[in-house]
């Protein structure tokens, strides 16, 4: 007899933790420089429209999917009755085995920080005089990234040993809403900071001058969206492999949908503002100003600005890298749940087995990334240092994967299977003819884009720069 499958406690634990894996790194520190630097009100508006459509299906299939096979990514598709497909199984957790090593190197940046912040805001060490030479200091160290990431990970498989109830479900009800409360709380305070207006003002009127290339616009909104729904990484279709069947997955999807695009929409209050009006960062571009997108903006823009508000910037800075600390936890968590189940659903391992294996495999490779900057600055992939190789060669199998998905449902399996699994619940589904329209001609068509666009851009072909 099979052993019984882990579940979560009901459908608010498992929204709960798709959204906890949802949001992440990829709102905080990438949705708000995308919107200042396209357009502003224009980009929020595309990246809604698009995460309402495209992101809504391609989340109901993915969830689908898991629920009806019942197994992780790796062994879902051949479950489904298509051992055929199963390399796409294979390809799907490709992503997150490569992910997941270099996140918990950034993981442990952001350990590093809240430790300083904490420091400084309880007056132990003084604050760092000059942000960029700290950051680049530590990243170079022989030992600190290191070391950092393993504090980190550490965490992380803590939270995966205690189990998708004792474990994840536990600590997602503790990080997520203290994630929202702090989030809020921060972008109130920005407001109320002297000319934040021009700030918020800055970040939601729509600027179509700036948007002399609605194909980036696009682009940008939708590769966005696919990295912060946590899509094609078999995370989803993990997690919806332990959904009850009671529970609706039309529901679920819109409900992370909305937390995860509130969130990011919540990080631009949080961050332009501070950045346009109280940094003055970086020089005009366009007649937008040009915010760092990423490491720069979290590492040395902000810690910039925190320490231009005197006695209260550790405090901020202390805060801020809580939230940031508790997004990047419960994102790596995911990751690393989709791998662990992955492992044990293909070897019938028991889970501590699995969690160790994978525990291994991500501290080996993660050191690549986190001495790749210091110790090993002279290891290079492609020209690239090993967490820049690693993430760019992700951002184009991402898209292939979600492609194929596409194509796997929308032709191979019939979208009336996930359609089928979403009535299980007992519901009416309205969006029969909207779901097999996107599934099998828009979204596929759609994600080509960005996948040609990303091929281009590492190629260097055609300005992309994204
Ligand atoms: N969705 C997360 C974010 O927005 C990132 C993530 C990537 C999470 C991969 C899990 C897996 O940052």
């Amino acid at each position: 007899m099979k052993k019984t499958r882990a579940s979560w406690s009901g459908s608010v634990a498992f929204v709960l933790a798709a959204a906890a894996s949802a949001i992440g790194l990829g709102n905080l520190w990438r949705f708000p420089y995308l919107a200042a630097r396209y357009g502003g009100g224009i980009f929020i508006a595309v990246y809604l429209a698009l995460s309402l459509t495209l992101g809504f299906v391609l989340l109901v299939t993915e969830i689908a999917i898991g629920r009806y096979a019942r197994q992780s990514q790796l062994t879902a598709f051949g479950e489904l009755g298509h051992p055929k497909w199963n390399f796409l199984g294979v390809l799907a957790t490709l992503v997150p085995l490569f992910i997941l090593p270099y996140y918990n190197v950034i993981g442990g940046w952001v350990v590093r920080y809240f430790a300083a912040y904490a420091g400084t805001a309880f007056a132990v060490i003084a604050p760092a005089a000059d942000p960029k030479a700290f950051f680049d200091a530590f990243v170079a160290a022989p030992w600190a990234p290191f070391v950092a990431m393993c504090v980190f990970t550490a965490a992380v498989l803590v939270v995966i040993v205690l189990g998708v109830k004792n474990g994840i479900e536990k600590a997602n009800l503790v990080l997520v809403p203290a994630l929202l409360a702090m989030a809020v709380a921060l972008s109130v305070y920005v407001a109320t900071l002297p000319g934040a207006g021009a700030g918020i003002r800055y970040y939601l009127v729509p600027d179509f001058s700036s948007c002399d290339n609605v194909g980036k616009v696009v682009l940008g909104a939708m590769g966005q969206m696919f990295y912060s729904l946590s899509l094609a990484m078999g995370i989803m279709i993990t997690y919806g492999s332990y959904m009850r069947r009671r529970d609706s997955v039309p529901k679920a999807a819109v409900r992370i949908v909305a937390a995860d695009t509130f969130v990011a929409v919540l990080s631009g209050f949080m961050i332009i503002p501070v950045v346009v009006v109280f940094a003055s960062a970086g020089a005009a571009e366009g007649g937008r100003v040009a915010i760092d997108a990423g490491p720069g903006l979290m590492f040395e823009t902000l810690p910039k600005v925190f320490l231009s508000l005197g006695a209260a910037g550790p405090w901020i800075g202390l805060f801020f890298f809580t939230l940031v600390l508790f997004a990047a936890l419960t994102s790596a968590i995911s990751m690393t749940e989709a791998l662990v189940a992955a492992v044990c659903d293909f070897f019938k391992t028991s889970r501590g087995k699995s969690v160790a294996v994978i525990g291994v495999w991500s501290v080996a490779v993660g050191a690549l990334s986190a001495f790749g900057y210091g110790r090993w600055s002279s290891l290079k992939f492609f020209g690239l240092p090993p967490l820049d190789f690693f993430d760019t060669s992700m951002n184009i199998l991402t898209p292939i994967v979600a492609a194929l998905i596409c194509v796997f449902v929308g032709w191979i399996l019939s979208p009336k299977r996930i359609l089928a699994e979403c009535q299980r619940s007992g519901e009416r589904v309205g969006f029969r003819l909207f779901y097999v329209i996107m599934v099998r001609f828009v979204a596929p068509i759609l994600i080509g884009a960005i996948l040609v666009s990303e091929v281009c851009r590492c190629l260097g072909i055609g300005g992309w720069t994204i």
